[in-house]
């Protein structure tokens, strides 16, 4: 996994000081969860936002989300499932979303929350079990940044993809 390009990048947190309604990213659904959804979705546990700060402490360069989620083992390829004690369903992390702001894109800030997502996902594994981390891209583009980092998509889903858990934690440990 490549290292972050910023050097000194801040990911905290959604809070009401971020500025929101100046985010966008060029995508309507995303442009709109982060203006609009967001807060909710923290409110009532749904999803928790992190962001990326760009020029001034309140504006976003970017954010992805985090929830918990599950896997049905019949949706991940043969090898990984071996290596899987024998349940049917897993629990999983999801990345549902994650977006740059557009005068942010292409510095290398989209991997950066990326790095940060599982590095925190992973991380999570000590209090809650989790055996992948899930995306769900939200279009060709979306997919073919998430498979330039290794995910996989999950067997009949397209836009829905993976990454092994064990591979992330192989990415951090020789780091
Ligand atoms: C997709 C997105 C997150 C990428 O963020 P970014 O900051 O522009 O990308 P980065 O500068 O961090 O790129 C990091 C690496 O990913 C590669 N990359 C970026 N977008 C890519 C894409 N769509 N397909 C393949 N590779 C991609 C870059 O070439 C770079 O590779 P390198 O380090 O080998 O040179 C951003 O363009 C975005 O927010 N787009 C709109 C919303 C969206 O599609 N979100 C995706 C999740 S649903």
């Amino acid at each position: 996994m490549p290292a972050a390009s910023d050097s000194n990048p801040v990911i905290e947190l959604l809070s009401k000081h971020h500025n929101r309604a100046a985010f966008d990213c060029d995508v309507d659904g995303l442009t709109r969860y982060i203006r609009q959804l967001a807060v909710q979705d923290v409110k009532k546990k749904v999803a928790a936002s992190f962001v990326l700060l760009g020029d001034t402490l309140s504006t976003i360069a970017g954010y992805y989300t985090l929830s918990s989620t599950n896997v049905d083992v019949v949706e991940l390829p043969e090898p990984v499932v071996r290596k899987l004690p024998h349940y049917p369903i897993m629990p999983a992390t999801l990345i549902g979303r994650l977006a740059v702001d557009r005068h942010y894109q292409s510095r290398g800030y989209g991997e950066l929350l990326l790095v940060d997502a599982l590095r925190r996902s992973l991380k999570l594994t000590e209090q809650i079990g989790s055996v992948a981390v899930i995306v769900d891209a939200k279009d060709n583009k979306a997919r073919s940044f998430y498979e330039h980092f290794q995910f996989i998509p999950l067997i009949n889903y397209s836009y829905r993809l993976f990454l092994p858990m064990a591979v992330i934690q192989n990415y951090f440990t020789h780091e």
